[in-house]
């Protein structure tokens, strides 16, 4: 076990000026950091860390749930407590698909097409996509998986009048950007994306595998071709437990 061991027998000192709590903290961050413990162990109880280490149960609680708090732990009730799932790290810098996301950090992208249809879009999404009155979107929406783990469902808008025979069949697999450039030739340009944190509600919930009103980053997405025509309006509701979006910012 990763907390026993002559090393660790008494691996807290009480004398040192940093709380109990915290080189308790401290000390799994680096069983962590060093592989002893990976994602989805699980903890020993607190009973048995706090018989361990010879400390309270508060104080292996109080450890605990900072770790909880930062999302390096989680709980499962009737469980007990288990390392985190390491995060995906994106840098958001350059427009790119979920696939090449996927594939370039070695996970194997999949995609559970939700639904197809053809709808009058609402006036935001008409404004947003350059549309005349009475022109239509495909509105898609597809759960994304990496390694069969699902990260991120997304609701996509694309302008009927850009891509005509779009069908469902088309996108029941793989990559959206990748059907559109072999299928009607669109070279990418640029997009305009937003990215706020909002509870995820019931069904958002169910899809994605968390519990309703855990926290989930929502980004939108209006991405222009080459030529500076906009053709996608997306909103990606991703797994705030499994991501983690970084920014340079210089000056
Ligand atoms: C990301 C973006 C979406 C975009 C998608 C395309 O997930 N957040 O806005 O629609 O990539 O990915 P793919 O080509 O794999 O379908």
């Amino acid at each position: 076990m990763v907390f026993s061991g002559s090393q660790t027998k008494y691996p807290l000192d009480p004398t040192l000026p940093a709380p109990l709590y915290f080189q308790l903290q401290k000390m799994i961050q680096k069983a962590i950091e060093e592989g002893r413990l990976k994602p989805g162990d699980k903890l020993p109880s607190e009973r048995e860390l706090a018989k361990t280490l010879d400390i309270n149960r508060l104080t292996v609680r109080h450890a605990t749930n900072a770790l909880v708090n930062k999302g390096i732990l989680v709980r499962k009730r009737g469980l007990g407590t288990f390392v985190a799932q390491t995060k995906i790290n994106q840098g958001l810098f350059h427009l790119t698909s979920f696939t090449e996301d996927m594939k370039s950090r070695g996970l194997k992208p999949a995609t559970l097409l939700l639904s197809f249809a053809i709808e009058t879009p609402d006036l935001q999404v008409r404004e947003d996509l350059n549309l005349l009155q009475g022109e239509k979107i495909y509105l898609i929406e597809r759960l994304r998986l990496a390694n069969n783990e699902p990260m991120a469902r997304e609701i996509s808008c694309l302008p009927y009048p850009l891509f005509p025979g779009l069908k469902e069949t088309d996108l029941e697999h793989g990559s959206l950007y990748n059907l559109l450039r072999e299928k009607f030739n669109l070279s990418l340009g640029r997009a305009r994306e937003t990215l706020e944190a909002v509870a995820v509600e019931k069904k958002e919930a169910e899809f994605l595998g968390i519990k309703t009103g855990n926290p989930v980053f929502l980004r939108e997405r209006l991405t222009y071709t080459e030529q500076g025509q906009p053709f996608e309006f997306v909103r990606s509701f991703y797994r705030a437990d499994r991501y983690k979006f970084f920014f340079y910012l210089e000056r």
